[in-house]
């Protein structure tokens, strides 16, 4: 069991939890790739190149240098298209930590330290749609530093911080190819409350379906 204690932000944290967010998020582009080859139009674009170029130039060596590079190429532009995300992100409410979570009443932001680094981060705000749910966001453990209940540990802090604030619920998002993460909260007892496409360009193409949890916060008494 690795030793390991959570405690409020402080700037001096600041490039370590971007580090750490940037990194975890980067972790999801091989995932995505395989998300991506299994959408329909992806497997008929990858078979009609192969195809005609097999019987237009009757050869092998051709469609498969084709298939190769369109593969190669959708890698490329995958990685682009998910750095960009991992980019607006660490502009939006990563940019200033300090005043989106610690300065504004009801919101917090966390670190885990171990072998005295950071080793983990989580932060929390009110949701823009409903003022009583706490919003858990940038959870990130460090590769080896998974597996050891740091995750949980962090996702309890934030239940126990939306009790204390007096939320009546703690939600977060998650992406199709977050099985670590949706494992996790479902073993704290968050649930799938809704499911929906993203609504972009992008997130129509690619199938991103963001899956909604909701932690509700029994009432005392
Ligand atoms: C998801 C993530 C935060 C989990 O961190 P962690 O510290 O390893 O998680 P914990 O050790 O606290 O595990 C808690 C539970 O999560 C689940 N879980 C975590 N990792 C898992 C894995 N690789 N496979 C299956 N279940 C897993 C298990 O149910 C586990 O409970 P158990 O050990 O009692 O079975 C970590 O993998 C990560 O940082 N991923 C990249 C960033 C990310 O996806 N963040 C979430 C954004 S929504």
């Amino acid at each position: 069991m690795v030793p390991f204690r959570i405690r409020e932000y402080r700037d001096e944290d600041y490039e370590a939890v971007r580090d750490l967010f940037a990194t975890g998020m980067s972790e999801y582009v091989p995932t995505l790739c395989v998300h991506m080859l299994k959408q329909p139009w992806v497997i008929l674009l990858l078979a009609c190149t192969f195809c005609l170029l097999l019987t237009s130039s009757k050869s092998l060596l051709l469609p498969i240098l084709a298939v190769t590079l369109l593969l190669a190429m959708g890698r490329q532009l995958l990685g682009y298209v998910w750095s960009r995300y991992i980019d607006h992100c660490l502009q939006e409410d990563l940019l200033d930590i300090q005043a989106t979570y610690m300065q504004v009443k009801g919101s917090c932001f966390w670190v885990a330290e171990a072998d005295e680094c950071v080793v983990a981060t989580v932060g929390a705000r009110p949701s823009e749609e409903h003022r009583q749910e706490l919003m858990l966001k940038r959870m990130s453990v460090r590769k080896d530093y998974r597996g050891v209940g740091i995750a949980k540990a962090l996702c309890k802090t934030v239940i126990s911080f939306a009790r204390e604030h007096g939320y009546r619920s703690v939600v977060l998002n998650t992406l199709m190819v977050q099985h670590e993460a949706r494992a996790l909260y479902s073993s704290v007892g968050f649930r799938v409350y809704h499911h929906y496409v993203l609504p972009t360009f992008y997130g129509n193409l690619a199938n991103c379906v963001v899956s909604k949890h909701r932690y509700d916060i029994p009432s005392v008494g």
